[in-house]
């Protein structure tokens, strides 16, 4: 199959490629085989032959090609609460409505509800990769394992792994660092069981949920799992005063050192938010090449902080963008990219009238821009997995969404732009999910 499009890819921290009239050559495995543009030798030859032979696919006038959107933080139980209860600490919320609605998903059915409604309502916004949360129920995890391959959505999935008496509640909570090891060892065996697509379109994750979850055998068997299971892990830390807290005053030592020496730390770990990172914390997530996924509109609720996000960046850690559904009260993608170059621009000039200027934010060269965030949201998403994702470029999947500037249900108004830029920012701007036409996972609709 061979799509005449126009679009736009970031496949670089500040480099926008703009496509125009591109012919992309798309593989039975889903793959691009070959990106041709007008002026190209081939391209006249190319774009006749699969003219000719029916298999050419072009995108209407006003319809732009973007990358799959990658959401880096995602608790799939929490969707029935997405927009409910912001208003309360974070260990306030996790206590008196999280875990008892992630506990609901004891119940099969109402998984099943529940689980199809987010993914499909994710796929519509053009999120086709997610690294998930489940909750720590074995079926329940399983039915959303089944739920992305029949949807055909790109997932990374984990049983969440929580056995703390402390910190969890009687009525949710792994029985023993037995159960939340083995649990996690079933989770991983039925994943690559099943989706066993020779794509590895759905993968198995390590979710010890966070250091106050878990005890110390669970921490140290699941970093052993992760060795020998080689699959991705995914945590939360140093996200709030009272999480980064709990864990200097029960090791006296940050999330970044404890996972580090609990074997959680490595090339496929992604650790959600990381406020509190410190230099060395900073420095030690580089050397061990993990992974932030920065939830910008969470962490205006819960966090009590913000991310440094340039800073990250100029220091060379691996970020994407997550909604951490329902931490943050969206799971538009766009939303999040918004909400990135916002809470940026706030830590750059900071907020309050009363401080002198000088003193109001962190000063600058904090900010950064929409198009950065979306580089987050696509490539910077793909290469902190580790996966081909999120580029237009020859061995990359093809995960895509075409916009419709010019759907009438949409929020896009093109007035007279006729610049590629303006018209890329006014689409990062102000799209809705009803300026989604159509999206592809794999070369695949859906
Ligand atoms: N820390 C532990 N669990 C959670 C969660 O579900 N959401 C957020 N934002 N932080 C957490
Ligand atoms: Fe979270």
């Amino acid at each position: 199959r061979t799509l005449l499009a126009s679009g736009f890819h970031a496949p670089d921290r500040g480099t926008i490629d703009v496509l125009e009239d591109a012919l992309i050559a798309i593989g039975a495995d889903g793959a691009i085989e070959a990106i041709h543009r007008p002026g190209d030798a081939v391209y006249d030859d190319v774009r006749a032959a699969r003219l000719a032979e029916g298999t050419l696919k072009t995108l209407p006038q006003g319809t732009y090609l973007l990358p799959g959107f990658v959401d880096l933080h995602v608790h799939a139980p929490q969707y029935p609460q997405l927009g409910l209860a912001l208003d309360v600490p974070l260990e306030v919320w996790l206590q008196t409505y999280t875990f008892p609605l992630e506990a609901r998903y004891a119940d099969l059915a109402f998984s099943r509800r529940s689980y199809g409604l987010l993914v499909a309502d994710l796929l519509a916004g053009g999120t086709t990769t997610a690294l998930y949360f489940a909750t720590l129920h074995q079926d329940a995890t399983r039915i959303l394992v089944d739920t992305c391959l029949e949807r055909g959505q790109r997932a990374l999935i984990g049983k969440v792994a929580m056995d703390h008496p402390e910190s969890c509640p009687d009525t949710y909570r792994d029985a023993s660092p037995e159960a939340a090891i083995a649990g996690t060892r079933a989770l991983i065996d039925y994943v690559r069981a099943h989706a066993d697509n020779g794509e590895a379109r759905v993968l198995p994750v390590v979710t010890p949920r966070f250091i106050p979850a878990c005890t110390d055998a669970t921490l140290e068997g699941l970093g052993q799992l992760a060795a020998d299971c080689g699959c991705h892990v995914q945590t939360h830390g140093s996200e709030s005063d009272w999480e980064h807290g709990h864990v200097l005053a029960r090791f006296g030592a940050t999330d970044t050192t404890m996972l580090d020496r609990f074997g959680l730390l490595g090339r496929r770990t992604v650790m959600a938010h990381a406020n509190f990172l410190t230099e060395a914390d900073m420095e030690t997530t580089r050397l061990r090449q993990a992974a932030v996924a920065h939830c910008p509109l969470s962490n205006i609720y819960f966090a009590n902080a913000v991310f440094p996000l340039r800073a990250a960046l100029e220091k060379g850690l691996h970020v994407g963008l997550g909604t951490d559904i329902s931490g943050g009260p969206s799971a538009f993608m766009l939303d999040t990219c918004r909400s990135a170059v916002q809470a940026s621009r706030m830590l750059e000039s900071g907020v309050d009238p009363a401080r002198p200027p000088a003193e109001r934010g962190t000063g600058p060269a904090a900010r950064i821009d929409i198009r950065t965030a979306f580089h987050l949201a696509t490539a910077g998403g793909g290469d902190a997995l580790d996966l081909p994702v999120g580029r237009f470029a020859v061995g990359y999947q093809f995960d895509a969404l075409a916009v419709d500037t010019q759907a009438e249900r949409g929020t896009i108004r093109l007035f007279d732009e006729t610049d590629a830029g303006g018209i890329l920012d006014k689409i990062l701007y102000t799209a809705s999910t009803a300026n989604i036409a159509t999206v592809w996972v794999g070369g695949r609709g859906v």
